[in-house]
C-alpha cells in the first residue's frame, strides 16, 4: 500500500517528472567534477535519502511542525543508521508509477509505507519486515460497537468508490450503501448525518478524527481479505545491504511506533473479523489507493473473472499479459479495470470501432503526449514503447466487436 490521501495531484507528479532528467545530470555533472575531493574520505557519511509525499498526512508532509509518521519513522532510522536524512518530495499518484520513478529511478535509497508482496512490482522491490498493519475501519458514534456485518443491517454505511469494503458490501441489498470518494467524505457523511457507519481507510479516518472532529467518533479497525495489510519499508532490489541494515535496526524504531500512532491517531485497537468477500476481487494493484481519481460510473457492476475469462487468457501471448499487467496497474485508474467502462468516451474497447485505420496513430499520439486540458496524463516518460506497445497489443484484445 502506498497510501496516498487521494492521488489528486498527479499533474504536479508529471511536471516534476519532466525536469526530472535535467537536474539528475546536473547533479550528475557535480559529482564528476567533485569527485577527486571526495575520493580522499571513504568512509564519508552518505544521507539516507527517503522518498516521501509532501501533503500524505497522517504519514508525511513537509510541514516540520507534523512530519507524519512515516517521515519520524525515517528520521528514526537515520539517526539509528547514523545517517542523516534526505527527501525526494513526489505527490503520491499511482502506487507502481511513483516506485518506479522514484525508488526504481534511484532517486531515493528508500520508502516507508509499502505493502511487502511479491504482486507489487514483482522482484524489483525488496522490503524491510514489517513495520506496521494499516487497513480500512468502521467509524461510528462513540459506544455504538460493529462486530459484524450483520450489525451494519439497519444502518447507512459510507463506503468509498471501488474501495473493498464498498465490493464486500455490494451484494448485500439490506445494508444500505452511501458512496463517497474518500475518507475525508465519508466522515463528513458522517457527521452531517447521511451515514450513520463510514467503513473508510482507518488511518486517514483516525487522523481526520483527531484533527478536525476532536476526537468524537469511534474507530474501530477491521479485518479480512483485502481489509488490512502489512506495511514495511521498500528498497529497489539491489539494496539488499540497506535493507539488512534497516532490519537490524528495526526494533529500536519499532518501540517509538505506538507514541506515534496515538500522535497520528492511527487506530491502535484489535481488528474485527468481518466475513471473507463471496468472491475474489481482481486486485489492480498492490498500492490500490482508496480514492479514484477520476469517478466515471459509480454504478457501474465489475464483471466477476469467469471460468471463460480465465481460461481465455491462457493463449496470451507475453506482449498482451504483460500489457493487461501495466494497463490494470495503471491505467485502470481511469478507463476501467480490464478495460471494461461504462463510459464511452473513455471506454477503450471503442478504440477500433471510433479511429478504424487510424486506430494505431491515436493511441500512440494520446500515450505519448496525452491530452492534459482533458485529464489524460501524457505516459512517454513512465513507460518505455515497448511498455506502451505491450499496453496497445493488449488493447487489441479487448475491442468491441463490429468494424
Ligand atoms: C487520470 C486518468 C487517466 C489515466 C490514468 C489514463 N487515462 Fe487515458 N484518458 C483519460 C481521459 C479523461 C481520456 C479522454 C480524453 C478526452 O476527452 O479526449 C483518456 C483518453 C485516452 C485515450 C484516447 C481515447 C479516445 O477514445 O480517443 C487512450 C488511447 C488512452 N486514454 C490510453 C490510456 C492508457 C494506455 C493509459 C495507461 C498507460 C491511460 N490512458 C491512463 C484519463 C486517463
Amino acid at each position: 500500500m502506498l497510501a496516498s490521501r487521494s492521488g489528486r495531484d498527479g499533474r504536479s507528479a508529471s511536471n516534476r517528472l519532466s525536469s526530472a532528467p535535467i537536474t539528475i545530470s546536473a547533479l550528475a555533472i557535480a559529482l564528476t567534477l567533485l569527485a577527486p575531493a571526495f575520493a580522499a574520505g571513504a568512509d564519508e557519511v552518505h544521507p539516507l535519502r527517503l522518498c516521501a509525499d509532501p501533503t500524505n498526512l497522517p504519514f508525511s508532509s513537509d510541514n516540520p511542525a507534523t512530519p507524519g509518521l512515516y517521515l519520524e519513522v525515517g528520521q528514526a532510522l537515520g539517526k539509528a543508521l547514523g545517517r542523516p536524512v534526505v527527501y525526494d518530495w513526489y505527490k503520491s499518484y499511482f502506487g507502481k508509477r511513483t516506485v518506479r520513478v522514484t525508488l526504481l529511478g534511484k532517486q531515493c535509497d528508500a520508502m516507508v509505507g509499502l505493502t511487502p508482496s511479491t504482486d507489487f512490482m514483482g522482484p524489483a522491490v525488496i522490503f524491510s519486515k514489517p513495520i506496521l498493519k494499516e487497513g480500512y475501519a468502521l467509524v461510528t458514534a462513540k459506544g455504538r460497537k460493529i462486530a459484524s456485518l450483520a450489525d451494519l443491517k439497519p444502518l447507512r454505511v459510507a463506503v468509498q468508490y471501488q474501495s473493498t469494503p464498498q465490493n464486500l458490501l455490494a451484494q448485500r441489498d439490506e445494508i444500505q450503501k452511501v458512496t463517497v470518494l474518500s475518507p475525508d467524505e465519508g466522515m463528513k457523511a458522517l457527521d452531517q448525518g447521511k451515514a450513520d457507519v463510514a467503513f473508510i481507510w482507518g488511518p486517514v479516518a483516525g487522523w481526520l478524527n483527531k484533527t478536525e472532529y476532536g476526537g468524537k467518533y469511534d474507530i474501530q479497525s477491521v479485518e479480512g481479505e483485502g481489509l488490512l495489510w502489512p506495511v514495511a519499508i521498500g528498497f529497489a532490489k539491489a539494496s539488499t545491504e540497506l535493507r539488512d541494515q534497516v532490519d537490524a535496526v528495526l526494533p529500536q524504531v519499532e518501540a517509538l511506533l505506538p507514541e506515534l500512532s496515538a500522535k497520528y491517531g492511527l487506530p491502535a485497537d484489535t481488528p474485527v473479523k468481518l466475513t471473507a468477500l463471496q468472491r475474489p476481487l481482481v486486485r489492480l494493484a498492490a498500492a490500490d489507493v482508496p480514492a479514484p481519481q477520476v469517478v466515471v460510473d459509480a454504478g457501474a457492476p465489475q464483471p466477476p473473472l469467469t471460468a471463460a475469462i480465465i481460461k481465455s487468457r491462457a493463449n496470451d501471448s507475453e506482449a498482451v499479459t504483460s500489457g493487461r499487467e501495466t494497463f490494470n496497474g495503471t491505467c485502470a485508474h481511469c478507463h476501467g479495470p480490464d478495460a471494461v467502462q461504462s463510459e464511452r468516451h473513455i471506454d477503450l474497447r471503442r478504440l477500433k470501432l471510433k479511429y478504424a485505420d487510424d486506430v494505431r496513430d491515436v493511441y500512440w499520439k494520446t500515450v505519448h503526449q496525452g491530452r492534459p486540458a482533458k485529464g489524460m496524463p501524457a505516459w512517454k516518460e513512465v513507460f518505455d514503447d515497448k511498455q506502451l506497445d505491450d499496453v496497445y497489443a493488449y488493447l487489441m484484445t479487448v475491442q468491441t466487436p463490429g468494424n
